[in-house]
C-alpha cells in the first residue's frame, strides 16, 4: 500500500521539493494552499497540472488554513496521513516584527492545531508528525549551534517556532505521538522566495548584468549564515520520519558566508568584479566599470539581529546517514542558471 503524506506549506520553498521528492518514492502527496486573491501554487504546478492529464492521479491540493483548527481536523480526518509534514509557517524573520502577533498564531499555534488534531482523532499509532523548526531559535549566542546548544531567540519568528519546538516535544512525550522536530539552518534554492537575501541577491545581480536593473538595496551584509541547498534538506525531513522513535536533529551543511561574501561569490559567477568602499550605511558596491552597484538602505536592518549562524550536524550525518551534495558554489550556480533560463 502507498503512504500517505500530508504537507502544510506545499506552496513554499520546501513544500514544493518535498512532494517532489515524495512523489518519487511513490507516496501519494496532499498538500494545503491557502485561499489567495492570485494563484499561489506556481511552484508546484508541474506536477499538478501533469497530473491531471493522467489517469492515476497521486498529488491533491485542499483549502486550508494554519490558523483554522477546525479546517485542520477535518483535512486530516479525511486524508488518514501516514506523515503529516509542517512546514507552513509566516517564514520570514524581518515581517516577523511588522506582524508578531499574526506570526505567533500561525507558526505557534498552527503546530499545536495540528498535534492537537492528532490526539483528537486517536492518531497516534497511524501519523508521525514533522514540525518545521530553525536556527533562529538558538539566537546565534553561541560559535557552533547543535542540538543542545540553548535556545534565545531574537525575534517574534524564532520566538514562535520554539514554542512549536517545544509543543511538538511534550505531545510526544505526553501522548505518545511519533513528533519530531528538525532544527534547520538557512537553506535556499532557484524557489527561494524573493524577498529572502540570497535570492534577492542572485536576482538582482543577474538583473544588473543584464542591463535591467541599477542597484540593489541590502541591510547588514556582515550577517554570517550556514547556507545550504533546499534538495538536500527535504531529503533530511523524510529521513527524520522514518525513524523507528522520533528524536530531533540540526540540519546544516556546517560551512559559514558572510552575507558580502555571498555577495562577491555570486558577482564572480557572472563575471562582475566588486570593489567596496565606506562603513555602515555608507558602503557601497562598484563594478569594475565604477558603476555603483550595491548600496546600503536602513530600512532592511532588523530591529535585532542573529549575528552568526553555524550549525553541528554530525547527530543526523551518523544516525540519519544523511550528508548534503551541495556546496556554496553550487547553489549558488544552481539559483543563477535558473534566473537566466526560466521565465526570461
Ligand atoms: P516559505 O517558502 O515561506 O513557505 C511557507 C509556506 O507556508 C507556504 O506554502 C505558505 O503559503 C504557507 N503558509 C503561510 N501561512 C500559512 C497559513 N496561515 N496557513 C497555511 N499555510 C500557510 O518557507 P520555506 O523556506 O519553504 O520553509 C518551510 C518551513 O521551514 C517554514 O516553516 C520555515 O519557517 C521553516 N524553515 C525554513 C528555513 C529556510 O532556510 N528556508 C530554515 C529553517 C526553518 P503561501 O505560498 O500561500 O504563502
Ligand atoms: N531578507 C533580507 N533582505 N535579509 C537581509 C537583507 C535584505 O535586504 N540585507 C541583509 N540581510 C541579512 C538579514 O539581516 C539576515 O541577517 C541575513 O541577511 C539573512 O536574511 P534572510 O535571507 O531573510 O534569512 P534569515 O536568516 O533571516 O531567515 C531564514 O533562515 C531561517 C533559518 O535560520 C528564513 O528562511 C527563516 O524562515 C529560517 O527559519
Amino acid at each position: 500500500m502507498k503512504k500517505k503524506a500530508l504537507i502544510f506549506g506545499v506552496t513554499g520553498q520546501d513544500g514544493a521539493y518535498l512532494a517532489k521528492f515524495l512523489l518519487k518514492k511513490k507516496y501519494i502527496v496532499h498538500g494545503i494552499k491557502r485561499r489567495t486573491s492570485s494563484i499561489n501554487t506556481v511552484r508546484v504546478d508541474d506536477i499538478y497540472l501533469d497530473l491531471h492529464t493522467k489517469k492515476d492521479k497521486y498529488f491533491f491540493l485542499h483549502y486550508g488554513d494554519l490558523s483554522d483548527g477546525t479546517s485542520i481536523l477535518n483535512l486530516i480526518n479525511k486524508i488518514q496521513p501516514n506523515e503529516i509534514y509542517n512546514l507552513a509557517a509566516q517564514s520570514h524573520v524581518a515581517v516577523s516584527f511588522e506582524l508578531p502577533e499574526y506570526t505567533s498564531n500561525i507558526n505557534a499555534l498552527g503546530a499545536l492545531r495540528i498535534l492537537e488534531a492528532i490526539r483528537a482523532l486517536k492518531l497516534e499509532k497511524k501519523t508521525k508528525f514533522y514540525q518545521a523548526g530553525t536556527s533562529e531559535m538558538f539566537g546565534g549566542y553561541n560559535k557552533i549551534q547543535k542540538e543542545n546548544t540553548p535556545f534565545h531567540p531574537k525575534s517574534p519568528y524564532g520566538t514562535s517556532k520554539l514554542f512549536a519546538h517545544w509543543i511538538t516535544k511534550n505531545y510526544r512525550e505526553s501522548y505518545n505521538i511519533f513528533a519530531a522536530n528538525g532544527i534547520l539552518f538557512n537553506h535556499e534554492s532557484p524557489l527561494r522566495g524573493e524577498t529572502f537575501v540570497t535570492k534577492k541577491i542572485v536576482n538582482g545581480l543577474v538583473n544588473i548584468k543584464q542591463k535591467k536593473l541599477n542597484c540593489i538595496y541590502l541591510g547588514n551584509i556582515y550577517a554570517k549564515r550556514d547556507w545550504g541547498h533546499a534538495i538536500d534538506y527535504v531529503e533530511a525531513i523524510w529521513k527524520i520520519l522514518q525513524r523507528k522513535k522520533a528524536d530531533d536533529f540540526v540540519i546544516s551543511s556546517g560551512n559559514q558566508y558572510s552575507v558580502k561574501n555571498f555577495i562577491n561569490i555570486t558577482a564572480s559567477h557572472l563575471g562582475i568584479k566588486i570593489t567596496w568602499t565606506g562603513k555602515g550605511i555608507k558602503e557601497k558596491g562598484y563594478d569594475q566599470h565604477g558603476k555603483c552597484i550595491i548600496k546600503i538602505d536602513k530600512k532592511y536592518f532588523r530591529p535585532n539581529e542573529v549575528n552568526t549562524l553555524l550549525g553541528n550536524s554530525s547527530k543526523a550525518r551518523k544516525q540519519l546517514n544523511w550528508k548534503p551534495k551541495f556546496n556554496i558554489n553550487k547553489l549558488i550556480k544552481d539559483m543563477i542558471n535558473y534566473e537566466y533560463f526560466n521565465d526570461k
